[in-house]
């Protein structure tokens, strides 16, 4: 599988995720304005996608501010800050860029490697995930095909190679045990319509797209045996942020009876907050919301809310697994339920 995101001579390279689905193409980045910008495009995207471009565009900065062996660690930091605040929900972004700034008393290089620590444990990461997200819907599903439900995009294009929720997915299919995947289109950023359906087509596992505003619906009438999404942030009461329509399909798998699993990698989990009620929620543009297509929809000065992200409470979530297993407070209730249902 193609990486999503690579470090070429100085420069990274990156699926230009705006282009998707009509063309497949690569930005070369050279600088850490680009990447924030491409970042704040959405060209980059997806929680750990951010986190890794955000690493490798340190790496630049220490590069570009390092003369005859020294490093300017003061100008590196501003960009490192810059870079961090590039979008606030998603913690993989402010975690990875943490982490190589805490490489900077070694020099440029010793940031450079660390990036490229980030870059290489992403797949590994998000694959083991995606195995125990796997093991576990057919726990609690059965080893039969699966009717699944996803949303935004969570896949190879949003890490840098195989995914997380749409990697569980992945996993799943190559078992035999997808009979069909339903996906949200999105909106308003179209990242299901765009790029879900690009890498299920890719992948070759049947999928059908929906209205965002029909998820509730498909749960309610019982086309949906497991939820499978990602996140981008996950507090230490289990509460997660993911994209904007998250919270809605959550209440509806929870009222339908239907396991809602969260998948992502560690470096998504946040210890230091509380609850979802701490997560800073990014607001996006109106004009996102008032075009579409390019075409003004909605009469002049309509006024907009356009929160990227939501928050679902940890009460709706059946599990959060990550590469280590299940994280949180459901961790005993739900291993011990599966264990008693795998014995009687
Ligand atoms: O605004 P986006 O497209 O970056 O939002 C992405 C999501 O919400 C994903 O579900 C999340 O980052 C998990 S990606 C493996």
């Amino acid at each position: 599988m193609s990486l999503s995101i690579a470090w070429q001579d100085g420069v990274v390279e990156a699926v230009d995720q705006c282009a998707l689905p009509h063309e497949y193409r690569l930005l070369r980045l050279s600088t850490p304005g680009e990447v924030i910008d491409a970042i704040q495009r959405l060209a980059i995207r997806g929680a750990p996608a951010i986190g890794v471009a955000g690493a490798l565009a340190v790496a630049m900065s220490a590069r570009a501010h390092t003369r005859d062996g020294v490093c300017d660690e003061a100008a590196v930091r501003a960009d490192a800050q810059r870079i961090a605040d590039a979008r606030p929900t998603a913690v993989n972004l402010s975690w990875a860029v943490r982490r190589v700034v805490g490489k900077l008393s070694g020099g440029a290089d010793a940031v450079l490697a660390e990036a490229y620590d980030i870059l290489t444990e992403d797949e590994k990461r998000n694959r083991a995930a995606a195995d125990e997200a796997a093991d576990l819907v057919q726990r609690l599903c059965g080893r039969r095909p699966l009717r699944l439900l996803t949303h935004c995009n969570t896949g190879r294009l949003a890490t840098v190679a195989w995914g997380t929720a749409l990697g569980a997915i992945r996993v799943l299919a190559g078992n035999g045990h997808v009979t069909e995947v339903l996906f949200g289109e999105t909106r308003p950023l179209l990242q299901g319509a765009r790029l879900t359906a690009w890498e299920l087509a890719e992948a070759g596992i049947p999928h059908r797209m929906l209205v965002d505003s029909a998820g509730p619906a498909a749960l309610a009438s019982g086309m949906v045996d497991c939820v499978l999404v990602g996140a981008d942030r996950v507090c230490a009461n289990g509460d997660v942020a993911n994209k904007i329509g998250t919270y809605s399909l959550a209440l509806a798998a929870h009222r339908a009876g239907v396991p809602f699993i969260v998948v992502a990698p560690e470096s998504t989990l946040d210890l230091s907050l509380a609850s979802g009620a701490d997560i800073l929620i990014e607001e996006r543009s109106a004009a996102e919301v008032t075009a579409f297509g390019g075409v003004e929809v909605a009469p002049a000065g309509t006024e907009v809310f356009n929160p990227a992200f939501d928050v679902t409470p940890a009460e709706l979530i059946t599990a959060v697994v990550t590469e280590s297993g299940l994280f949180g407070p459901l961790r005993t209730t739900l291993l011990t339920s599966t264990v008693s249902e795998r014995a009687s």
